[in-house]
């Protein structure tokens, strides 16, 4: 089995940093674009950017070596801090580091006598207007002093090159990099020979609070320049780091705790924190996006916590998080690329520092990428493009993966989609409402796979005191309850397995479980992979005499019963002509937001029993949130072809008894 990171722990998805990077030179196509390394210094993240012809601004001794490390030269690197020492300066000029900026006399003094014949920008500072997470009046100098400074730069030996700025990270008003242009421009007339204009970074992402798209900032800059310098605007440079790098990443991490404070308000605890990379939620700066697989679920403000014993560690005081996340589900923060790794801490409380892993997404033309290719019908496959690969095995009963894909962390088995974060719901309560909409009671209910453990959770939801889940593949649903953001949890399944109840779950063969049952059900479900025309282990519960064992023990079976679309209904075919050998009621529901269709079975005659699903409706215990009275109608309704095929389909008879 691949090796899975535990959480916490970053993704760094390299085709969308390349992505962004062609969207930035897109947007500012004469723009010289420089790194800035502190964002994220990742080997693989600076070189991919070096072989796209990019340059780096860099804050230290160390992001001089990490950019060393990547092979990539000295001559591409500024020094953009202007805060160093003199025996730094002197070690970045033995790295061949040639272009340092500055903000006061004595850095151009310093940088003369460590660094002498190097080229130089002076960094203003205009009254510019707040940023997310604003400099404040740490840097630069006074647009007025800029011309004195770079003069003096020459004198002792300098190259003055131009002016910079910067205008605050994740600046939300294109305004102020026109500020910005506006108060460099008098000093480009003062020196008259200066070649650069460096607009900083501060170019703005969308987190959960939005951002002013890249073309407005890029619109404003261009205009400025057209405005303030003419025709012969000099080369601009740009300096971005978060527009490069944070879209690109994702958290994941988990619920560590959740509990009622002291002051009476939920409190959530997560495994990461302002310690363990997410430092920029200080003052609630930067407000991330957070993903769970129980969004959807009614949502209440929560306060959200790190992991570590400092009162500081608090990200958020107001947050809305479904009512419903436990200890151990999985979240994931968006649009964390970007100073998160390089600001977690290395040993704070003895929490490691954050790990990144890389991938590369295949639709962005990144490399390779892993793909699944699931074969749908005879000549037709459907191709999965996975961002990263969760988890794969090879179980006793079957190849699984489980990796993140555009709808959500998702489940193959031998190649074929199980199910996905996205429309998980609506295929179970396709499979399960209408059960629960026919049987007399929910008590007792019996599951045969679906190991994801969903319908077990419904059934639970829809009132059953009792569910016995039986399946084969004891990895397989335990690497669902761990990976996957829907069905059991593992403490859930660690109380099932040993029968603590409501749920037991047993490892074993669904048809000898019925085989042997002298328990009777209410309601039996039936979930197996799609039956197959080749031998396969499951297709035996898709028999004829699995059926009729279960009508034996059940009220109502309900199987999952193929694929209604012309070019793949075969299976559909083969279950509805057995059902109704089977049973004196047959109930067909065909979801149309999935691509499934379900069968339930009653053994006796009912007169309506649509009808009698439809009354049922408002009173079950479950709220379905993909099921109301239109589509229970809607989906009842079996396609025409099937209705009157009652025959043997010709291309292959039902498997055998
Ligand atoms: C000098 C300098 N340049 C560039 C950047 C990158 O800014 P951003 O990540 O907002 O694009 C920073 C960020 O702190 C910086 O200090």
């Amino acid at each position: 089995m691949r090796p899975v990171p535990q959480t916490p722990y970053l993704t760094i998805d390299l085709g969308r940093v390349r992505t962004n990077f062609h969207t930035l030179r897109a947007a500012l196509p004469d723009a010289r674009i420089r790194y800035a390394v502190k964002a994220n210094p990742a080997e693989p993240i600076l070189r991919l950017l070096a072989d796209e012809g990019a340059a780096f601004d860099v804050a230290s001794i160390g992001e001089i070596d990490a950019c060393a490390s990547a092979g990539i030269e000295g001559h591409l690197l500024t020094f953009g801090n202007t805060i160093r020492k003199a025996s730094e300066l002197a070690q970045a000029c033995a790295r061949g580091v040639r272009r340092f900026t500055f903000d006061t006399e004595h850095a151009v003094t310093s940088i003369a006598e460590q660094a002498c014949g190097s080229s130089v920008e002076c960094r203003i500072a205009p009254a510019f207007p707040s940023s997310v997470t604003p400099f404040g009046h740490k840097f630069g100098c006074a647009p007025a002093e800029a011309a004195g400074l770079l003069t003096r730069a020459r004198q002792l030996g300098l190259r003055p090159q131009g002016v910079c700025f910067h205008v605050g990270s994740q600046q939300l008003d294109p305004a102020a990099w026109e500020l910005g242009i506006r108060c460099a421009a008098p000093v480009f007339d003062a020196l008259g020979d200066l070649t650069t204009i460096n607009v900083g970074g501060g170019f703005p992402i969308a987190y959960a609070t939005g951002a002013p798209e890249l073309g407005r900032v890029a619109d404003s800059i261009r205009s400025a320049l057209t405005h303030h310098f003419g025709a012969n605007p000099p080369q601009l440079v740009v300096e971005p780091g978060r527009v490069i790098v944070g879209s690109a990443g994702t958290i994941g991490c988990e619920v560590v705790s959740v509990r009622t404070g002291t002051d009476g308000r939920r409190w959530v605890y997560l495994d990461i924190g302002r310690y363990g990379g997410l430092a920029e939620t200080e003052n609630e700066y930067i407000r991330y996006r957070l993903r769970t697989g129980r969004d959807g679920d009614p949502a209440e403000d929560a306060a959200i916590a790190g992991p570590t014993c400092d009162g500081d560690d608090v990200l958020y005081r107001r947050y809305p998080l479904p009512v419903t996340l436990r200890p151990g589900d999985r979240v994931e923060i968006d649009e964390a690329g970007a100073y998160t790794a390089s600001y977690a801490s290395v040993a704070f409380n003895g929490f490691p520092p954050l790990p990144t892993y890389f991938v590369n997404s295949a639709h962005t033309g990144g490399g390779p990428g892993r793909e699944i290719v699931e074969p749908l019908a005879p000549g037709i496959t459907r191709n999965w493009s996975l961002s990263e690969v969760i988890c794969e095995a090879h179980t006793e009963f079957q190849d699984l993966v489980i990796g993140r894909t555009d709808q959500g962390v998702a489940l193959f088995s031998d190649g074929e989609r199980q199910s996905t974060a996205f429309s998980q719901l609506i295929y179970h309560e396709a499979l399960l409402v209408p059960a629960l909409l026919l049987a007399d009671r929910i008590e007792r209910v019996l599951v045969i796979g679906s190991g994801e453990g969903v319908i077990s959770q419904l059934a639970v939801s829809a009132g059953a005191a009792h569910v016995d889940h039986v399946d084969i593949d004891r990895e397989a649903v335990r690497l669902c309850a761990e990976y996957l953001p829907y069905g059991y949890t593992m403490d859930e399944l660690r109380r099932a397995e040993k029968g603590l109840g409501p749920i037991t779950v047993h490892y074993c063969d669904g048809w000898g479980f019925v085989d042997r049952s002298t328990a009777s059900y209410d309601i039996v479900v039936i979930d197996p992979p799609d039956e197959r025309r080749e031998p396969a282990q499951h297709n035996r519960l898709y028999g004829a005499g699995f059926l009729e064992r279960c009508r034996n023990i059940a009220g109502v079976v309900v199987a999952q019963a193929g694929c209604p679309t012309l070019w793949r209904n075969t299976s559909l075919q083969w279950s509805w002509q057995r059902f109704h050998e089977t049973f004196q009621t047959v109930v067909y529901f065909g979801s149309d937001e999935h691509e499934w269709a379900f069968l339930s079975g009653l053994p006796a005659a009912v007169q309506d029993p649509i009808a009698a699903m439809s009354a049922r409706l408002p009173t079950l215990t479950h709220r379905p949130r993909t099921i109301d009275a239109e589509s229970l109608v809607a989906s009842t309704v079996p396609p025409k072809s099937l209705r009157a095929h009652r025959l043997v389909p010709a291309r292959q008879p039902p498997p055998a008894r």
